[in-house]
């Protein structure tokens, strides 16, 4: 018989592999491990009954609280109408052409088409091809490098794992690879300079990419990838003119920017981007 508060412990410990987590000590029991039972707003509750505010949105993802009913029906009976569709070969269906719309609708004036993926990573992975793709239909086969910064986090894939900046994610998997490179987080607390202001820290950072820019060629890199406000790597709003800054030397040497959006998209900040 089903003996939940054993069996679930028990069975975690033995069959479920849990990302970011040590797994020789899940395994044995040593890690803090938790259920989570129930959401509601901004709150969860967990197995022993503990409700806690939910600081993280799920991770960053749950924008709009938990035990939205509304939601979950919504849901139900679009599976019960057609519960799914490819977007290949030109197919589409009435809620992801709809969906695609409403984005756009939403989006900075700039933008005019979706591509829908899985998961942040899988869409850093589709921006790098579309990077890619774009350069080789200019004929620019050599621009293909692309710039990231250290403590930036863009997912945990091949190519994405090598986006991010943090060591955590590098280490024993032969990350970061070709063709990434990585320059200085936006991080004024922890300037190794404690005489320059905000915004000589900007100028500082934007510096130093134009160094790497012209080291390695400007003809040889196609984007720079980042954050508008670092996540994962510390939840750190850039300094001030850092953005100004960094723009200019982009536009100087025609190099795309790429704005991760993944936690500061979709209205988390208070406007939709
Ligand atoms: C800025 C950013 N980009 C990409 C990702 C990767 O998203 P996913 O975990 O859905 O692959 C994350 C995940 O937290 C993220 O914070």
């Amino acid at each position: 018989m089903f003996d939940r508060e054993n069996d679930l412990p028990a069975w975690d410990r033995d069959h479920f592999f849990h990302p970011s987590t040590p797994a020789g000590q899940h395994a044995r029991g040593e890690t803090p491990a938790r259920r989570i039972v129930g959401g509601e707003g901004v709150h969860i509750v967990d197995s022993t009954g503990k409700r806690s505010l939910d600081a993280f949105g799920g991770l960053y993802c749950v924008n709009v609280g938990y035990g939205r009913t509304e939601i979950a029906e919504a849901m139900a009976d679009q599976a019960r109408d057609l519960a799914y569709y490819h977007a290949y070969a030109g197919h589409g269906t009435e809620a992801s052409i709809t969906l695609a719309r409403m984005i756009i609708e939403r989006a900075p004036k700039t933008m005019s088409r979706v591509y829908f993926g899985l998961s942040g990573s899988d869409a850093n992975e589709t921006n790098i091809k579309l990077v890619w793709y774009y350069n080789n239909i200019l004929g620019r086969p050599e621009k293909k490098k692309i710039i990231s910064r250290w403590r930036g986090y863009h997912g945990s894939g091949i190519m994405t794992g090598s986006l991010t900046g943090l060591h955590l994610f590098h280490t024993n998997f032969d990350l970061p690879r070709a063709p990434i490179l990585h320059t200085d987080a936006p991080y004024y607390f922890h300037r190794d300079d404690l005489s320059l202001t905000e915004d000589q820290f900007s100028a500082r950072c934007a510096q130093r990419l134009e160094e790497m820019i012209l080291a390695e060629g400007p003809d040889t890199i196609a984007a720079f990838w980042a954050e508008p406000v670092l996540g994962t790597g510390g939840i750190v709003p850039p300094p001030a003119g850092y953005w100004p800054a960094i723009q200019a030397v982009l536009t100087k040497y025609d190099i795309l920017l790429v704005a991760d959006e993944v936690v500061t998209g979709f209205g988390r900040l208070g406007s939709m981007f």
